[in-house]
């Protein structure tokens, strides 16, 4: 089958013939429509040596399910079901075989394109968000905003009756947060003198140590993006008297227990219904895969980018 493969020379990535993946016990056989891009992997493709694959965020169709000898493969899609969810790595391909706790159904209303931009983006602002506890009427911070989690982060703090504040790095990446629930849009954090309770930070070397400023006492800064891929200084005395927490958080550290198909399930119920807004910045074929990732990383892409995975032309 076809899959995309990182060049390991500059060229991000390039198609290529790997073997068939095949379902084992508890998985699924996907066949690929639409996958979707994230800055943790356009970090990794500039790094990653020829062959690497990448690919978390999939959705598509059931064409097989792995069975354990001949037990029937129990609680498993049917082929033909539309699903989504996130992989290890190696989605950016025809087909991709996935353990049934990290996907959902894609319920009617959502097209495989959407869904295709929710797990990763959409697992990262939920967790992390969920990582100071009850957030109604809390002050969030959230960096990064006009990107993939940010709009999400935005969205799910809102609903759960926070005031958010969402920092942008240029007066029109602000465009529409307000609308997704932002109570204000900052441009940069360096003017801001409030307290919050959660800062979702994921800028890195100077926004982190202004996160440490501006984060609430006994509130939580939690760190889980370097974007400006700068180190951080900050003055422990000024941080430490607050009680304040800083914790890490990484996505796909925590997707094999129980919990992530409920979470992929809940996130794509509020997208059907628009209660989640999916803003998708680019759609492109996969085969224009590198143009894509050069515009994410020249910061010009305002919500998610999503690749569609076409069939081979016959001859
Ligand atoms: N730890 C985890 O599990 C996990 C999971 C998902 C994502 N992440 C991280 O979270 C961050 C957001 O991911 P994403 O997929 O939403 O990325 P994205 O769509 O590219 O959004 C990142 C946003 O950060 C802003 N930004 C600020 N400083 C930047 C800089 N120096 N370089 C590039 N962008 C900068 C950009 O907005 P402006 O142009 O408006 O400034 C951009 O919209 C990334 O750092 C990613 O690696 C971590």
């Amino acid at each position: 089958m076809r899959a995309l493969s990182a060049t390991g020379d500059g060229g991000l990535v390039e198609p290529v013939r790997v073997p068939e993946p095949s379902a084992g016990a508890g998985e699924v056989l996907v066949d690929v429509r639409a996958v979707s891009v994230n800055r943790g992997e356009l970090h990794r493709l500039t790094a990653a040596a020829a062959g690497w694959r990448p690919g978390w965020d999939f959705a598509g169709v059931v064409a097989d399910q792995g069975t354990s000898g001949d037990a029937p493969a129990a609680g498993l899609p049917a082929p033909g079901t539309r699903v989504f969810g996130i992989a290890d790595g190696g989605s950016w391909a025809e087909r991709v075989a996935v353990p049934a706790a990290r996907l959902a159904v894609v319920p009617d209303g959502l097209s495989l394109e959407r869904a295709a931009a929710l797990p990763t983006a959409g697992l990262t602002a939920l967790r992390t968000l969920r990582m100071h506890g009850d957030l109604a009427g809390a002050g969030v911070l959230v960096t990064g905003a006009a990107g993939g989690v940010g709009r999400f982060a935005v969205q799910l703090a809102r609903r759960c009756k926070a005031e958010v504040t969402a920092v942008v790095g240029r007066p029109d990446r602000g465009d529409g947060l307000a609308a997704l629930g932002a109570a204000e849009v900052v441009v940069g954090v360096e003017g801001l003198e409030a307290e919050f309770d959660l800062v979702l930070e994921t800028g890195g070397g100077e926004s982190l140590r202004e996160a440490l400023r501006l984060v609430a006492p006994r509130g939580t800064v939690v760190s889980f993006g370097n974007s400006s891929r700068a180190s951080t200084a900050f003055s422990v005395s000024d941080f430490y008297p607050k009680e304040a927490s800083l914790r890490g958080f990484y996505v796909l550290n925590d997707l094999d227990g129980p919990r992530t198909a409920a979470d992929l399930a809940y996130l794509a119920g509020l997208a059907a219904t628009n209660e989640l807004v999916v803003d998708i910045a680019a759609t492109s074929d996969w085969r224009d895969a590198r143009a894509v990732l050069c515009r994410l990383r020249d910061r010009r892409l305002a919500g998610k980018a999503v690749l569609l995975v076409t069939k081979e032309k016959q001859s």
